[in-house]
């Protein structure tokens, strides 16, 4: 499965997918080859760990396309001269057109900081603080025309505590992502994910301890 990644950033997903190839990661053996790391930033940090990792970088800067159409074309022609099986968005913060989407339907996946449909869009943390929920999380999706949308691979939840600020809880919240997007990646290559007739992704995956609750407060 060959894969190109998309980022804007930090790079940490970027870096727990690379570092989950290491003897005992969800990645370890798996026929996932990482060919090249687009950004649409120059100083993204996440370039560098893609480097060190001896991974090909490009920047697609969105600054020398100021219209929609003409950034996502510009940056469609450089991910697919690298033939990907899975375009992997990591923390990439650009919208992108339907026609884009369309171009990658079902092999387009994005993580996202929230248990989704919950708390699309930006700022998610401090949102679900303000709800006042007591369970948060992140979600892996295919990625679809509507914004943080799209089928369900995969989600983990965490506790929300009563002494959180965003800070603290995006931290507990990117432990998880770290976790669950090479989980994602590793069932894609292994064929475990199909799209139903409904919209809803179904894996077929080990049920491990799915079935344990996390309740929050714990009482
Ligand atoms: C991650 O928390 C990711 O879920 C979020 O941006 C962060 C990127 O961090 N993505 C979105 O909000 C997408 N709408 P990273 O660069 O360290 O992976």
């Amino acid at each position: 499965m060959r894969v190109v990644t998309l980022i804007s950033g930090r790079g940490s997903n970027l870096r727990a997918l690379l570092e989950a190839r290491r003897p005992g990661g969800a990645l370890a053996g798996q026929p996932v080859e990482f060919a090249c790391v687009i950004s649409n930033r120059a100083d993204a940090a996440g370039l560098a760990i893609a480097a060190e990792h001896g991974i090909a970088t490009e920047v697609v800067d969105h600054r020398q396309h100021p219209e929609r159409a003409a950034f996502d074309r510009a940056l469609a022609e450089r991910i697919d001269a690298h033939r990907p099986d899975l375009v992997v968005l990591a923390g990439f913060m650009r919208i992108l057109s339907p026609e884009f989407v369309r171009h990658y339907e079902n092999r387009l996946i994005n993580i996202h900081p929230a248990l989704l449909p919950a708390f699309p869009g930006l700022d998610t943390h401090a949102r679900a603080l303000a709800a006042g929920v007591k369970l948060h999380g992140c979600t892996v999706h295919f990625v679809t025309a509507e914004v943080d949308a799209g089928p369900i691979l995969v989600q983990a939840a965490v506790p929300v505590r009563a002494d959180d600020d965003p800070a603290r809880l995006a931290a507990r919240v990117l432990v998880q992502e770290h976790r669950v997007y090479p989980l994602a990646l590793r069932w894609l290559a292994q064929g475990r994910v199909r799209v139903d007739e409904h919209g809803v992704a179904r894996v077929s995956a080990d049920t491990g301890d799915a079935d344990a609750a996390l309740v929050s407060p714990s009482g």
